[in-house]
């Protein structure tokens, strides 16, 4: 995590670190802040987890706590955890809480094993951080201990098709490992939506729906004005791993997916 660190103190504070989502990516106007439809993206998910003004809202993998500030732009009198497993991130989240119409507080702890009561949490998002938990079933065996019946959760999960490689002309095996070199951790590289859906079911939560928006978020990488931190740009000193989970995503081999789930009521 500490080039996520380097790239917060770099941009003086972005504090989304996730992708931007364009409803038309045909028409992206490159002279756009990226910013711009990184909103988007938290406002989609904050509406497919139907958040309200008084919930208990669990952000799990918060970050620098830019869907945290989401939510309070959009909500009153809710009570906001924003949950990651990296301290220093937190660090620089705690500055962001006093003053604002809902309460804050700032869990260090592991998606997997969330420090938060059973029963206790109306609703659930985790922007791009599912990926990296060790595993996806306790993150949703949790998500359903925790949810009030009847609560729900929203996730955005990064999975990349079996059998990727061989579209950027490698095999699995170094897809895993530069995927892994760079995004560590990244237990389960390999994986489908269905697949993520019958393990919510296992774990006793309602499918909702979810949306593909691999070509929405692709627009990231477009210039937007600051080319020389993005992918596409001849001075950009990405690492192979960087390079790998672009060319991916451009071909599609990589799904982003937002998907939604109920703890069903009695
Ligand atoms: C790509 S960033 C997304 C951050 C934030 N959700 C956002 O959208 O700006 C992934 C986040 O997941 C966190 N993370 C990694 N492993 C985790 C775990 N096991 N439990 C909770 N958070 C984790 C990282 O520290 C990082 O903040």
């Amino acid at each position: 995590m500490d080039h996520q660190l380097a790239d917060f103190t770099a941009t003086a504070g972005t504090r989304s670190n996730h992708l931007g989502h364009w409803d038309d990516p045909d028409r992206v106007d490159p002279g756009v802040d990226v910013r711009i439809a990184q909103e988007r993206l938290d406002e989609i998910v904050l509406e497919m987890a139907d958040v309200r003004d008084a919930h208990r809202v669990l952000d799990v993998g918060c970050g620098f706590g830019g869907t945290m500030l989401a939510l309070d732009r959009r909500l009153h009198g809710a009570e906001l955890l924003g949950l990651d497993v990296d301290h220093r991130q937190l660090v620089t989240d705690r500055c962001l809480s006093p003053g604002r119409p809902n309460r804050f507080h700032w869990l260090c702890g592991d998606g997997s094993r969330l420090p938060v009561r059973s029963s206790s949490v109306d609703r659930i998002v985790s922007i791009e951080a599912l990926w990296h938990v060790p595993s996806r079933e306790q993150f949703l065996q949790e998500a359903a201990r925790v949810l009030v019946p009847g609560g729900r959760v929203a996730v955005v999960d990064i999975l990349v098709q079996p059998g990727a490689g061989s579209v950027v002309g490698v095999d699995d095996l170094t897809v895993e490992a530069e995927l892994s070199s760079t995004f560590d951790p990244w237990p389960e590289v390999f994986g489908s939506v269905d697949q993520l859906e019958e393990r919510a079911v296992a774990a006793g939560l309602r499918p909702l729906g979810h949306v593909d928006a691999t070509r929405q978020t692709a627009p990231t990488y477009l210039d937007h004005g600051d080319a020389h931190r993005r992918p596409g740009d001849a001075a950009f000193a990405g690492s192979a791993g960087v390079r790998m989970f672009v060319a991916l995503h451009l071909a599609g081999a990589l799904r982003v997916v937002y998907a939604s789930f109920e703890r069903p009521r009695g």
